[in-house]
């Protein structure tokens, strides 16, 4: 289809501030999109993002946004439409991982963690689906977690599972407007989001188990969303499981 690139496009970036969003942000820029850069706490990080983005010529501005707030996901599309005029491509890299046994898990950590993985992503593709152009995209992030037989991260996994079925549902809705939905689910990925969980004896079992014996790079993971952003409008419904490879780097 032509038309597929990232030029002049409006791309929405949820957790789009530091880490893969951030590098999602900033490359999406560099191809000439403009960015709606959300962030949720970290205020300082999402200003950097904006001004790199501007110092290279792009255009970026950033918000702030709870997004397990339906008014605060509908706030940061309302950004996109009054300051770029509308929006094509949605991307939700949101998310909150704890690993803790099933007997220990209380109340309050299930509801925030489902609040984060489930609500906030539920909401972010239902309010794209509604702003999104005609022919738009929508990518949320997932985990290799969603096809493993693991402990320790129920709420985690059990909190991103749903992702799949609203990234169908959505699919299969959103379909008749051009508009594709998919979910990238990535492996361990070396960022603050995963170490903060694990010991190093296991950051190194999950190397061992990793194609290449490697963790996961944001930039092995941007070109993925970068594809399903366009080239790759063909996929929809789908979740896309990017593992390397042995000759990876
Ligand atoms: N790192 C990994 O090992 C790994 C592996 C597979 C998949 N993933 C997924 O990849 C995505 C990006 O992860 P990352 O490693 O780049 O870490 P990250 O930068 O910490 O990404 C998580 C983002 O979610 C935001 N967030 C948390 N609670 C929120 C809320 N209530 N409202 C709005 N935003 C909220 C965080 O903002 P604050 O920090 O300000 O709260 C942060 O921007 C996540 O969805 C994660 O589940 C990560």
């Amino acid at each position: 289809m032509a038309g597929n690139t990232l030029r002049d496009k409006v791309a929405v970036v949820g957790g789009g501030e530091k880490n893969l969003g951030g590098l999602v942000s900033r490359t999406f820029a560099e191809a000439g999109a403009k960015v709606v850069v959300h962030y949720h706490s970290s205020e300082s990080e999402a200003g950097q993002t904006v001004k790199a983005i501007e110092e290279a010529g792009g255009q970026a501005v950033s918000v702030q946004g709870d997004l397990t707030k339906v008014a605060d996901v509908r706030r940061l599309f309302d950004t996109a439409v009054d300051t770029y005029g509308g929006a094509d491509i949605a991307v939700n890299t949101t998310g909150m991982v704890l690993r803790k046994p099933i007997l220990e898990t209380t109340e309050e950590e299930y509801d925030r963690m489902f609040g984060v993985n489930a609500k906030a992503a539920y909401f972010f593709i239902q309010e794209a689906g509604r702003r999104l152009n005609d022919h738009g995209k929508i990518i949320s992030l997932g985990t290799s977690l969603l096809a493993a037989f693991t402990d320790g991260y129920s709420t985690y996994a059990g909190g991103k599972a749903p992702l799949e079925h609203f990234t169908r549902a959505a699919a299969k809705e959103f379909a008749e407007r051009g508009i594709s939905v998919n979910t990238v689910a990535p492996g361990p990925m070396d960022t603050p989001f995963f170490y903060g969980q694990e010991t190093p004896e296991r950051v190194e079992f999950h190397k061992s188990q990793a194609m290449g014996n490697q963790l996961t790079q944001i930039e092995d993971i941007v070109p993925v969303i970068r594809f399903l952003a366009t080239e790759g409008w063909w996929f929809t419904g789908q979740t896309m499981f990017p593992n390397g490879g042995y000759t990876t780097r």
